[in-house]
């Protein structure tokens, strides 16, 4: 089984919105980051894969911390993500990007000390397979550390936009969120058994409120919602006309004013890190 229609998704559709956004998305989920490599303990002179890297924010904050004699691999589906992310890492030596669907690729066996990876694990056809395919590429005692999104009503960057979208254009269609998405590893009860089917060992989750950070102005932020997330969706659903989609964004602007402080936004958020590691 192959991924083929996240590539597509990736390549033609949330890609070059994220491309177009990449300072002020990696500004947003900066905490995220942080969270994530404090937890993963990465050593000078490990090496690391980062699973579906997009444009490689995550890659350069892991390469500094592996060092000259570690080295970061970024692996992702999609050229529009490695291409804006090539870009980036050219003065980065201790790096390499490849262009491979992490579920299928055949990866040197045993040749990572750690595998990261921020909101990149969650569009797999076959979870079980992907994570199998991942454990091949670890190291015996390498260790997995995945941030996830945990679930959308603790996540109002999500349910803000939504709501407000709803509000001006009405209902869209149900969607099954155990399906590959953002919040396919919101329910670690069901994720779990899955990573423990694969062999993987210590499989522990804990979750981690933080803000996101967006910067700019309200207006800003909600102008980034309509391009990118549940309320672009909805405008793409919809057909919007230019009148809907700046009621939209006013809409976005107003329920995130609650958020909004003398530091700027702070957008409550809930993740999930799950943690786990290949057996000796
Ligand atoms: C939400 S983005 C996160 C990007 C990046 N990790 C970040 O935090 O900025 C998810 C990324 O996973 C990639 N992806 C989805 N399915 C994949 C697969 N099967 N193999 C490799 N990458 C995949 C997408 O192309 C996309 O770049």
């Amino acid at each position: 089984m192959t991924n083929d229609d996240q590539e597509t998704f990736w390549n033609t559709s949330a890609g070059p919105a994220w491309v177009f956004l990449q300072a002020q998305m990696d500004t947003l989920m900066q905490p995220v980051l942080d969270t994530l490599l404090d937890t993963a303990v990465l050593r000078p002179g490990d090496r690391v894969l980062d699973v579906g890297c997009g444009t490689g924010a995550s890659v350069i904050e892991a390469a500094a911390r592996v060092g000259d004699q570690g080295h970061v691999t970024g692996a992702d589906i999609a050229d529009t993500m490695l291409d804006l992310a090539r870009d980036r890492l050219v003065d980065h030596p201790n790096t390499t990007l490849i262009k491979v669907d992490v579920q299928t690729h055949a990866f040197e066996p045993a040749s990572f000390d750690a595998v990261i990876s921020r909101f990149g694990v969650m569009f797999f056809d076959d979870t079980v397979a992907a994570f199998a395919n991942m454990r091949t590429a670890l190291k015996p005692n390498g260790a997995m550390t995945l941030a996830t999104w945990a679930s959308p009503a603790d996540n109002p960057w999500f349910m803000e936009p939504a709501h407000a979208a709803r509000e001006i254009l009405g209902p869209m269609p149900k969607v099954d969120r155990t399906l590959p998405g953002p919040f396919a590893f919101e329910d670690p009860a069901r994720i779990i058994p899955q990573l423990e089917q694969t062999g993987l060992s210590d499989v522990h989750v804990t979750t981690h409120g933080l803000p996101l950070t967006p910067r700019g102005s309200l207006k800003d932020v909600a102008d980034l919602c309509c391009r990118i997330g549940p309320a672009d969706s909805a405008l793409q659903y919809f057909d919007a006309s230019d009148n809907e989609r700046a009621a939209v964004a006013d809409a976005i602007a107003l329920r995130f004013a609650q958020y909004d402080g003398p530091d700027g936004l702070r957008i409550p958020a809930s993740i999930h890190l799950y943690e786990c590691s290949n057996p000796a």
